[in-house]
């Protein structure tokens, strides 16, 4: 059973708060919003993207652009509801012009996720494209290769799929990412509690 008293409230609002306020790494200075994380605070599956783009900072959500639209696809074609599991990111604000996140920023961020996780307690993390995979699996994953595969980290169990925004740039993955989201989909089932 998971805590959803008061203090994890508090918990909570703590840390959007420190993140809303972060000043640990130049970003803070352009975003438009932070983009915390947005869906089931209690999940047992969580999807971790990169970082926010364009829409995302306008909008203060993840995924919520065209590689977002894409994402719900994915949900729905395999049964998943975006508001049953979480959805958040690496970085917390949006890089200049969507550039990859620099590695002093991962740094700077990271423990966000970090605390998010220990609130959350998911099961299952499926990371978004290859940042988030060389972040939490491996740095040297290569997402080609390897992605649908899973790994045990720690307590959680981990894969990777191919970034939405990279199935828009070429449709031809587009049919190894429904069978690693129908995976994940069997996954989390036998999973759940
Ligand atoms: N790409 C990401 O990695 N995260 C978002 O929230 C949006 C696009």
């Amino acid at each position: 059973m998971k805590d959803t008293d008061s203090n994890t409230e508090k918990a909570w609002a703590d840390l959007e708060e420190r993140c809303e306020n972060c000043t640990k790494c130049p970003l803070y200075k352009t975003k438009i919003n932070t983009v915390f994380g947005v869906g089931n605070k209690s999940a047992d599956l969580m999807f971790i993207g990169e970082a926010p783009g364009e829409s995302e900072d306008k909008q203060g959500e993840p995924f919520v652009g065209a590689s977002g639209q894409l994402l719900d696809r994915y949900l729905r074609a395999v049964g998943l509801k975006r508001c049953e599991v979480y959805i958040g990111n690496i970085l917390k604000c949006r890089p200049p012009h969507n550039r990859d996140p620099l590695p002093e920023e991962e740094d700077a961020c990271i423990n966000f996720l970090r605390e998010q996780l220990t609130l959350i307690k998911p099961k299952i993390l499926v990371c978004l494209g290859r940042v988030a995979a060389k972040r939490i699996i491996s740095p040297d994953f290569r997402i080609t290769a390897e992605h649908g595969k899973w790994f045990v980290k720690g307590e959680y169990e981990v894969c990777a799929v191919y970034h939405p925004s990279a199935l828009l740039r070429d449709a031809s993955k587009r049919e190894d990412m429904l069978r690693d989201m129908m995976d994940i989909a069997e996954k989390y089932r036998e999973t759940a509690r």
